[in-house]
């Protein structure tokens, strides 16, 4: 089933293509929850959202969620899958509050156990459909932007699944604050030349881009994310780029 949560009026004309490709079920709904459902929605429920409770946040993420004044940066990783680096960055920043958004159950309790068995504070997730974004934010609501190792979709009937897309890029563009970043990392070099044409015809600043990241002098910063040891101990380079919004 489709769900866009409460706040579909939000949605502009020109994003229903972005609408039409998000897909969740309600959790609600689940006959038989499993340990990770039961854990986001007890255990877990300060600090996890599920679909109907995170769309609940937009616009009021800073004031409501993490209590902090308007200039304070919220960061956010999309698809954070077992959490290494989501933990990572909560932990390293925690003058910076950190989102994630991730669809599926079990890593998103990994990713928050991760962040918050470190002692971060400054953390929080939620279940929920990247396409669908703007029901999670408003405009300029967000500062950085992490999107590791996306579903790279290599078949040419499957290229309109593909995360980052013209669309996709101008909302993100609408939700970012001037001066914020995305951070975009793949080992499909298919996607990264797909992903850098957009770019470029964006507003965005390449400020980096790399198809070889861990021989690149972006590497002695470089957070190296589960995805990405599996790729490397393959022989598999890392294809790179920052992207600056003006
Ligand atoms: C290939 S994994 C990468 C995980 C992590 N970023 C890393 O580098 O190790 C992609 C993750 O994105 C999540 N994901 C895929 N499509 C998504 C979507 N539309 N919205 C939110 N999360 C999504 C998947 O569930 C998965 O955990």
């Amino acid at each position: 089933m489709v769900c866009f949560g409460k706040s579909a009026s939000h949605m502009s004309e020109k994003n229903t293509a972005l609408k039409t490709k998000a897909r969740i079920s309600l959790t609600r709904n689940l006959p038989n929850p499993n340990m990770d459902v039961r854990m986001m929605e007890e255990e877990f429920s300060n600090w996890a959202f599920n679909e109907e409770r995170a769309p609940q946040f937009r616009g009021k993420w800073r004031s409501n969620v993490f209590k902090v004044d308007e200039a304070h940066p919220l960061d956010l990783e999309i698809g954070t899958g077992n959490g290494y680096f989501f933990a990572h960055r909560a932990n390293a920043r925690p003058e910076r509050a950190l989102l994630g958004i991730e669809l599926k159950y079990k890593p998103l309790i990994q990713s928050i156990r991760r962040a918050i068995k470190d002692g971060a504070t400054n953390v929080r997730i939620m279940r929920y459909d990247a396409w669908a974004i703007e029901e999670l934010f408003a405009q300029g609501e967000l500062n950085d932007v992490f999107i590791h190792f996306p579903d790279p979709w290599e078949k040419k009937k499957q290229w309109k699944h593909r995360l980052i897309d013209d669309e996709f890029i101008g909302l993100l563009h609408s939700l970012q604050r001037p001066g914020s970043v995305i951070d975009f990392k793949t080992d499909s070099l298919d996607y990264f030349e797909w992903a850098m044409e957009r770019f470029r015809r964006s507003q965005y600043e390449i400020v980096a881009e790399t198809r070889d990241l861990h021989a690149s002098e972006w590497a002695a910063k470089n957070f190296v994310t589960h995805f990405e040891s599996l790729w490397t101990s393959k022989g598999i380079k890392i294809n790179y780029a920052l992207l600056r919004r003006p």
